[in-house]
């Protein structure tokens, strides 16, 4: 068994971050979101995987390598552009050859890992397994419609009005069948060649198409909101291990990681929280649920609830909380009159100040 992963796409509702990066690259308690489903493939037992790359292609290059790291054996297969999850198919048909396969889209965060779901898969010869959760706003998603056996009636993609609150989560088993099924369908109204209605077409085909509930815990993390919950649900897993150093007027709570490097002076440190290799924390307070990375700088300032990315730094700002905070970015107090907010901030950014 082989396995597709998709780290192509545009990002847009994670811009600005992917202007310059690639949206699976944002980083969970630390780790990028793509090495959670590599990690989970290979726990499954699969090492030939095929890496679908877009503009970001360089970034996931450099960020996965050949594989070695993960025990996978790693081919990239780029896209010309975003054209749908069946282009990425159809485009990957000679990696793939006549294997069954997992696709596995990159910026999907399942916790539990895929084993179990492989294994079912396998065991009951389907020619496709979807995975299938109750969501709050299923038209953002593929929807599936079940009868009353639990077999799949109807799929379709992020409908209007959807006609059940079943979303179709980004991991799926194939048989070589879906090779058919991509070459038959038609681009859908947004112009992307839809692995929905490929799997349609397998059912009204007469192909086994099985579907199977996720009870764990599952996100896209395609939004700021979904990205800071599964930051969330990644701490309250973590073990503390404090590599850093931390001075006698501080104090450390809860279930803390400091990478080697990182200092911590005369601050407050409630866990879960994960604080990156050389990074500097003084006169400070990190409430739960925070990720910072790699050589920051934190002084004078309160944060919670909030990714930041590598070398950026928070000076005399109190309290950030529920926010992304990208690469090499500073974020400061205005001193002195008039009291105004001074902002150079990069394209598509959302800011929301205190009045
Ligand atoms: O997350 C689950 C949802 O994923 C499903 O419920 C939908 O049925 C499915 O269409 C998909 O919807 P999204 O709108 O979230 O897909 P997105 O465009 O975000 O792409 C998913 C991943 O695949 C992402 O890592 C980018 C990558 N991708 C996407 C496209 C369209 C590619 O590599 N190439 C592409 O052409």
């Amino acid at each position: 068994m082989k396995a597709l992963v998709l780290a192509g796409g545009r990002g847009t509702r994670l811009r600005p971050l992917t202007h310059t990066s690639a949206k699976q690259l944002v980083p969970v308690a630390n780790k990028p979101v793509l090495y959670y489903g590599l990690e989970a493939i290979r726990d499954a037992g699969i090492t030939s995987v095929g890496i679908i790359i877009g503009d970001t292609g360089a970034d996931i290059r450099e960020a996965v390598g050949d594989g070695s790291q993960f025990g996978l054996d790693v081919t990239y297969i780029p896209q010309e552009a975003p054209l749908g999850l069946a282009h990425c198919v159809l485009i990957a048909q000679e990696f793939l050859g006549q294997e069954p396969f997992v696709m596995y889209l990159g910026d999907n965060f399942l916790v539990g890992g895929i084993s179990g779901l492989v294994d079912a898969f396998r065991v009951g010869g389907y020619d496709a397994q979807i995975l299938l959760t109750k969501v709050d706003e299923p038209q953002f998603f593929g929807v599936a419609e079940l009868g009353p056996q639990n077999e799949i009636i109807a799929l379709q993609e992020k409908p209007a009005h959807p006609r059940s609150d079943l979303a179709i989560v980004g991991v799926y088993s194939f048989s070589p069948a879906i090779h058919e099924a991509v070459r038959a369908i038609k681009p859908s109204a947004r112009g992307e060649l839809e692995i929905t209605e490929a799997i349609q077409w397998l059912i009204e085909n007469g192909y086994s198409v099985h579907s199977h509930m996720v009870t764990g815990y599952w996100k896209d993390t395609g939004r700021l909101k979904d990205i800071l919950e599964c930051n969330r649900i990644v701490l309250e897993l973590i073990e503390p291990d404090v590599r850093g150093t931390v001075d006698g007027l501080s104090e450390i709570t809860g279930r803390v990681i400091l990478e080697p490097g990182a200092v911590v002076e005369n601050s407050i440190l409630r866990g879960p929280i994960v604080v990156g290799a050389d990074t500097k924390v003084t006169s400070s307070y990190i409430g739960p649920f925070t990720s910072i990375g790699s050589n920051c700088l934190l002084q004078n300032s309160e944060i919670e609830y909030s990714i930041v990315l590598d070398g950026s730094s928070v000076h005399g700002v109190s309290r950030l909380a529920h926010s992304l905070i990208g690469r090499n970015v500073e974020v400061s107090c205005a001193a002195g009159v008039p009291n105004t907010h001074q902002l150079m901030v990069g394209d598509h950014s959302q800011i929301q100040v205190r009045a």
